[in-house]
């Protein structure tokens, strides 16, 4: 895709389609009253026949009469105060979800009333929907077949329409990260919506190999004969499990335990469960086709050291995926099972699906042993935390409120919502092991704390986990994405190490 930002008039600017943001209750005394004269009021008209409405994501297509871009396609943001970062990228994803199945192979997007509701930032406007532009012309059914006709088009050229005072070469460069953020979105949700017959644990160390030579990455991974030599009883109680063997995949950009410029060593940890069956704790079949998803963090991260290798190579940072398959049989673990973790505690399985927490625990111990002084795991953990959040926040728990407030300083930037939970201290006696030093699960009440408490058992080092069960897929298509993988958390592990990346010379 081509991408060219242009300072001349929204309607000089020749496209297969000019997207024209409605932010509030359209305004015909401005600029978009010009487009619409030069329209022969062909907005102004729509409006009158109630199809250009105000409500968030109503969109409109229009003949553009004297405008030179082929169509007018109007996407509404809602009103002026509730545009944030996030409703900007998924304007630009919306735009091209509108287009679906339709001939456009040039679009350009005027910038301008989305950037005066962000507090007249063009730049960040610039990134944010480069990026949502890219995410929306991703379709899940592209993955396994050809010819989708109801995808979204595959672009060919975005044009940036922007206001006349702005500069060019900033929001160029900010629009070529934006680009490059999308892609890693988008690669984590085409690891992600694969299905478990098609990327085992093996499989998906081999994707993180290529990603690695691709990139200039290094990377280790490790098969059971290492894990279990290492002492990695946890990642082995779930991985055994699976003729699938388990791999432990360690990918690092940067120095072994180098500090970054923020002077830490950030390591992201994914749960890559490829199927969580429940093991002998199996889960009901409704809806267990979703399991295929477990792997969704481990896509997550490994995407995410892939897109900072792309924007600033060399930054110091470290990746560990943990990728098992959770099923039942001859060899697997059964409740009651105690196990040693790598850190040395003694862990009692009550329930073999909570796998998550187990094969977590061990990469983080790890990570702590290749130099991470910071932690960030990102993970399909609970069923909990969909139901307390929904789809459209990611539960967080932290042990440094700093560093709490670090990570979730880059969810902001990255236009993602976060929402942090307690780790209640109290609830630990009800994780208390008759036999070890602790339980995988403690009783329902408060279980997506508990979660977190168990977690926090395997660092050290300041820790924040983020629960994506949640946000990880959409069950039904939203007007900015797909049914399947989004892809969240992608862009705030990337802002977050890129906070550690060297200033520019
Ligand atoms: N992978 C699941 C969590 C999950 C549920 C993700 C629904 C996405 C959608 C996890 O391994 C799991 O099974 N968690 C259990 C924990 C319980 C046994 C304490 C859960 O949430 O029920
Ligand atoms: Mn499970
Ligand atoms: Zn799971």
């Amino acid at each position: 895709m081509r991408l060219r930002v242009t300072t001349d008039q929204p309607w000089d600017v020749p496209a297969d389609v000019l997207v024209i943001p409605i932010v509030g209750e359209p305004a015909f005394d401005g600029p978009l009253g010009e487009i619409d004269r030069r329209a022969s009021g062909e907005l102004k008209a729509l409006e009158a026949f109630g199809e250009l409405r105000t409500k968030r994501f109503t969109s409109s297509i229009a003949a553009s009469g004297g405008v030179r871009a082929g169509r007018l396609l109007t996407v509404s943001a809602g009103p002026a105060g509730d545009v944030d970062r996030e409703l900007v990228v998924r304007i630009g994803s919306a735009a091209l979800h509108r287009l679906a199945g339709r001939h456009a192979a040039s679009v350009a997007v005027w910038l301008e009333p989305l950037s005066a509701a962000l507090g007249g930032d063009p730049v960040a406007v610039a990134g944010l929907i480069a990026r949502g532009v890219v995410e929306g012309t991703f379709d899940p059914k592209t993955l396994y077949k050809d010819d989708v006709p109801t995808a979204p088009p595959a672009i060919d050229e975005l044009v940036l329409v922007a206001p006349a005072a702005a500069n060019v070469a900033a929001l160029t460069a900010a629009a070529e990260r934006g680009v490059i953020m999308g892609e890693g979105t988008n690669l984590t949700r085409s690891l992600a919506n694969r299905s478990a017959n098609d990327i085992s644990p093996e499989v998906l160390a081999e994707e993180a190999y290529t990603l690695a030579r691709k990139h200039g990455l290094w990377i280790d991974v490790l098969g059971p004969e290492k894990a279990t030599e290492l002492g990695m009883g946890m990642f082995m109680a779930v991985g055994k499990g699976s003729d699938n063997p388990p791999r432990m995949i360690v990918m690092r950009s940067g120095k072994k335990g180098e500090l970054d410029a923020s002077g830490r060593h950030l390591a992201i940890i994914g749960k890559g469960v490829c199927f969580d069956s429940g093991g002998i704790s199996i889960k009901p079949a409704d809806r267990m086709e979703e399991m295929k998803m477990d792997k969704t963090g481990a896509c997550t991260v490994i995407a995410a050291i892939a897109t900072v290798a792309r924007l600033a190579p060399g930054t110091p940072l470290l990746a560990v995926a943990p990728a098992v398959e959770n099923m039942p049989g001859p060899h697997s673990s059964r409740p009651g099972d105690l196990v040693k973790a790598l850190n040395g505690k003694w862990v009692d399985i009550i329930n073999t699906d909570a796998e998550g927490r187990l094969i977590l625990g061990d990469a983080m111990t790890y990570a702590e042993r290749l130099g991470a002084t910071h932690l960030v795991d990102v993970a399909t953990l609970t069923g909990a935390v969909s139901r307390a959040l929904g789809d459209l926040v990611t539960g967080a728990f932290g042990t440094d409120q700093a560093w709490t407030d670090a990570v979730l300083g880059a969810g902001v930037r990255a236009g993602e919502r976060y929402w942090q939970l307690p780790l209640v201290d109290e609830y630990v006696i009800e994780m208390e092991s008759w036999y070890g030093d602790v339980t995988n699960t403690g009783g329902s009440e408060g279980s997506l704390v508990k979660s977190g408490l168990f977690l926090r058992e395997f660092a050290t080092t300041p820790w924040v986990h983020l629960d994506i069960a949640g946000t990880a897929y959409y069950r039904k298509a939203k007007p900015w994405a797909p049914r399947g993988a989004t892809g969240a958390s992608h862009a705030t592990l990337v802002e977050l190490a890129l906070a550690g990346a060297a200033p520019a010379a």
